[in-house]
């Protein structure tokens, strides 16, 4: 059972990886991103999820400097971008980020779409990343079964995450079956489906026995099936309630109920279709 904030999932290279997190998508740069920041880590959260196309990378750095915890006590994201994906291409990305956050090592670096052709290249600048010590590890977002069984007939290194698209109306089960039996992690991005799931009867219905709010009950449904999640919030009242789901425990009823809400439906690209920023 989980208990709290600091409960950490153990990649396959050893590296401990906190269950809960921050996500930073269309968070705007400047004071929002540094606040949402700071106010997460203050609330103690230790994950802290953005990407150079989210352009607020200068501002989860001031937001890490300034909430004042001990850098090595956080697990800091980001991804290259399509239009980046290469082997130079993406190192030189990677020192751009580092730049921006003013850090000097992430502790977990993405690709962060697959793409069709780069992906590949792009994954062996990651491996010498790695292998250089420059950052803790590395894996893929948005990577489906058959880009995983493609990228590991040449990988030196197993990807240590997946973070894709999660949450009850897209659950993913082959893809986390995979991910699984692979050891590699999976992570839910738009865990709350963007907000569209808050209103959904079944999971209000299980909210309201557990006296949680519907937020609450989709994270930790997130949590007992082993996927990290990084719900993104730019309010601290709720930066705080998304946090509070280590006290309670959804029955294996009340798991399997909003399983059944299951629709294979996306509210982000398709990754087999997602061409904006690829050049080729
Ligand atoms: N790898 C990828 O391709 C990819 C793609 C998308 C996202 N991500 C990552 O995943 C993170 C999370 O996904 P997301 O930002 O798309 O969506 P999300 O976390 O599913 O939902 C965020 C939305 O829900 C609202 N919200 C948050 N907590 C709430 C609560 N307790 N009650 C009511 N509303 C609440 C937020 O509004 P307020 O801010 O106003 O509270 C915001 O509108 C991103 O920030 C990003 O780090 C990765």
């Amino acid at each position: 059972m989980l208990t709290s904030l600091k409960d950490t999932t153990t990649l396959h290279n050893g590296v401990e990886m906190p269950w809960f997190g921050l996500g930073v998508f269309k968070v705007k740069e400047g004071s929002e991103v540094i606040e949402s920041v700071k106010a997460a880590i203050k609330n103690g959260y230790k994950s802290i999820d953005t990407a150079a196309i989210y352009q607020n990378e200068e501002g989860v750095g001031q937001g890490i400097r300034e909430a004042g915890v001990p850098r090595e006590e956080l697990f800091i994201t980001s991804k290259v971008w399509n239009s980046d994906q290469g082997y130079e291409s993406t190192l030189m990305a990677y020192e751009t980020s580092l730049e921006k956050l003013g850090l000097d090592y992430l502790d977990l670096y993405l690709i962060h779409w697959p793409g069709k052709t780069k992906y590949k290249e792009t994954w062996k600048a990651l491996e010498k990343l790695y292998k250089d010590g420059r950052v803790r590890a590395i894996g893929v977002s948005n990577f489906k079964v058959h880009h995983l069984e493609d990228l590991l007939k040449d990988a030196e290194i197993k990807p240590m995450v997946n973070q894709v698209e999660y949450h009850p109306h897209l659950s993913q089960k082959e893809l986390l079956a995979f991910c699984q039996k692979e050891g590699i992690q999976l992570e839910a991005w738009s865990p709350l489906k963007q907000g569209q799931l808050l209103n959904d009867p079944v999971i209000t219905e299980v909210a309201a026995k557990y006296g949680k709010s519907a937020a609450q009950v989709i994270l930790r449904w997130d949590l007992q099936n082993k996927v990290v999640t990084i719900p993104k919030s730019i309010k601290e009242h709720r930066i705080i309630e998304n946090a509070d789901i280590f006290d309670f425990e959804l029955s294996l009823e009340d798991m399997e109920k909003i399983d059944g809400l299951n629709k294979d439906e996306r509210v982000g690209s398709d990754p087999d279709e997602m061409s904006y920023g690829f050049s080729d």
